[in-house]
């Protein structure tokens, strides 16, 4: 049986990229597999507390993400959606792996790069061991198609060398617990598919949209209303030339190719459809086209969102009993694994 897992850290600021990169294939996968969605607040306070904003900021953005994903139209009774900090196997598993994990595999993370910037010395433990973590959070479930935007690819190859090597250290005791293959652990395949699996910034078409960029008008954020996403639009970089009418015009002009990925994900067509629509013609009539577009699909996610947060009992409710059935699955993998492993437990 394929099993999915996906995750979504509570840092604020969910944008245009988190959804069509990662949660509108959530929303897909729905129908034909088992998904577990877990907004990952272990995840989000790897990073100082200056950038997770502190415990009331971390409750706030653990229901927005929630919101968002039931809004966006995950059928949290079908499927299952919690918050990770509920269930002790993420946090347990993570330590087994520590042990098989590598710290050279660890060291040639982009990511962690990117964010401990240069005071590398100061980035917390948690920030360099994110990863394996994420390992965990799939491995737990045993999950074996993980939909992520572009930038987790590298931590999905650390989530299967994770497993592999589990499967290889481990081998005769897995066998010994009649796993005759010897595979314990199923190697997770990302699932990193559509138009817009790397939004870039409004403003800088090289730069990827992010949560943290200070300019908001970098990015849409889910919870923008009909007017910001316009002003936003409107102001967002292009260069002069009109667009073109085939794909591999779009080569080196990555402000039109962003905004045209864009669209074509919203609308749920190919580049190529949308060039043979729009090309020839200029941005501004374009822009328009996809500021109708944008704002007829995130109106409604937003107004969902706001509706579901302003309730926060029920978005609780709705964690709580994802966590009680996430953490029906994860006992019974941490069982099987702490007797692969050798520790003791009572019986
Ligand atoms: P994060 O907010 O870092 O937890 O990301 C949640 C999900 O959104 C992950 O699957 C990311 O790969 C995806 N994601 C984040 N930023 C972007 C982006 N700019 N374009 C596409 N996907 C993204
Ligand atoms: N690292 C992911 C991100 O920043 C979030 C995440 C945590 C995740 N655990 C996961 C994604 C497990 C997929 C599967 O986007």
């Amino acid at each position: 049986v394929e099993k999915v897992f996906s995750g979504v850290q509570p840092t604020g600021n969910l944008h245009l990229g988190n959804y069509l990169g990662a949660i509108v294939n959530f929303v897909k996968m729905q129908e034909t597999h088992n998904c577990i969605y877990c907004v990952v607040d272990m995840h989000a306070i790897t990073q100082g507390v200056d950038v997770w904003g502190g415990p009331a900021e971390l409750a706030r953005n653990t229901r927005e993400v929630t919101a968002a994903f039931i809004a966006a139209g995950i059928d949290p009774k079908k499927h299952i959606v919690f918050n990770q900090s509920q269930v002790a196997g993420h946090a347990e598993l993570a330590w087994i792996f520590n042990c098989v994990a590598r710290v050279g595999w660890l060291s040639r993370m982009t990511q962690f790069k990117e964010k401990a910037g240069k005071d590398r010395e100061n980035a917390s433990v948690g920030l360099y061991d994110y990863p394996v973590l994420m390992a965990a959070d799939i491995l737990l479930y045993r999950a074996t198609h993980v939909p992520v935007g572009e930038d987790q690819k590298q931590h999905l190859e650390l989530s299967r060398d994770i497993a592999q090597k589990f499967n290889n250290d481990f081998g005769d005791s897995i066998r010994g617990h009649g796993f005759n293959d010897g595979q314990f652990f199923p190697l997770p395949e990302p699932f990193i598919t559509g138009p817009a699996t790397r939004v870039m910034s409004l403003r800088d078409g090289t730069k990827k949209m992010s949560k943290s960029d200070a300019s908001d008008n970098s990015r849409i954020n889910l919870t923008d209303d009909a007017d910001l996403i316009a002003q936003k639009i409107r102001k967002a970089k292009t260069d002069p030339e009109p667009l073109p009418s085939e794909e591999k015009g779009l080569e080196n002009r990555p402000e039109a190719d962003n905004l045209v990925g864009i669209y074509a994900a919203l609308a749920d067509r190919h580049k190529a459809d949308v060039l043979r629509e729009f090309g020839g013609g200029q941005f501004s009539s374009f822009k328009n086209a996809l500021v109708e577009l944008c704002v007829t699909k995130l109106a409604p996610i937003a107004g969902e969102m706001k509706r579901l947060v302003a309730d926060p009992g029920h978005v609780d409710s709705i964690l709580v009993d994802g966590a009680d059935r996430a953490r029906a699955l994860a006992d019974e993998t941490m069982r099987t694994t702490m007797d692969i492993v050798g520790f003791i437990r009572k019986r």
